[in-house]
């Protein structure tokens, strides 16, 4: 059982990652694997050439920035962690080309997403937070996956790397939600119950 936390800062070290470290140590404590990618600043966006739905590849054709990588971890992991700094009041730049390219090559088409377990976080100095924790969900509420919260939203304040880790309540919040995806991972991988009938639905651009 694995949970994959995709870090869409272009910062090491920055508040978003010391704020997954603390996530990480939760879901271990709780008996499940974790691992942070990290796509870094030099992620490119989607070309909307639809090669990889159109292919069923699974894969994007830009094959250079370590995408690919990330969109294959997210096809075999129980879990996905997305975890963005807010960047003008919304996702960060390089983390939103991660989320469509992702999302178009692994979710749209034959999704290999649904009832995978997923979660939000977002770090920021002061303003926006709560739009880009519901921007951040809202992007795997459409790819039919369970969907895990805390007791509050995950917003988690801090400008300078470091900083997060004084928002006491913020990291409360954060390590919560990571036991909170562990438990569904674990719940989900012991039932019995059968994953229910999925596949393609009608897709209309309301013009036919
Ligand atoms: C281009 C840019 C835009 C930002 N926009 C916002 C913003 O709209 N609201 C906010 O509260 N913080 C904003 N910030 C601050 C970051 O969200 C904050 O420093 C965050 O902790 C950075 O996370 P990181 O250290 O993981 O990179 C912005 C930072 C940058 C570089």
């Amino acid at each position: 059982m694995k949970i994959v936390a995709i870090n869409g800062s272009p910062r090491k070290n920055g508040n978003t990652a010391q704020l997954l470290e603390a996530v990480h140590k939760e879901v271990e404590a709780a008996g499940v694997e974790f691992e942070v990618l990290q796509p870094g600043p030099n992620v490119h966006p989607c070309m909307a050439c639809y090669h990889c739905m159109d292919t069923g590849s699974l894969r994007c054709v830009r094959d250079d920035d370590g995408v690919n990588d990330i969109i294959a971890a997210c096809i075999q992991a129980d879990g996905i962690l997305l975890a963005s700094p807010v960047y003008h009041g919304g996702i960060a730049g390089g983390m939103k080309c991660v989320i469509d390219r992702l999302m178009l090559s692994a979710g749209c088409g034959d999704n290999q997403l649904h009832h995978k377990v997923g979660g939000a976080l977002c770090t920021l100095r002061r303003s926006g937070g709560v739009e880009t924790y519901h921007q951040l969900l809202a992007a795997m509420d459409a790819m039919e996956m369970v969907l895990v919260t805390s007791d509050y939203w995950g917003v988690v304040h801090g400008a300078d790397p470091g900083e997060v880790l004084q928002d006491t309540e913020g990291m409360e919040v954060a390590a919560k939600l990571g036991r909170n995806m562990a438990w569904m991972v674990k719940t989900l991988h012991e039932s019995k119950v059968p994953v229910p009938k999925t596949g393609h639905r009608t897709m209309t651009n309301f013009i036919r």
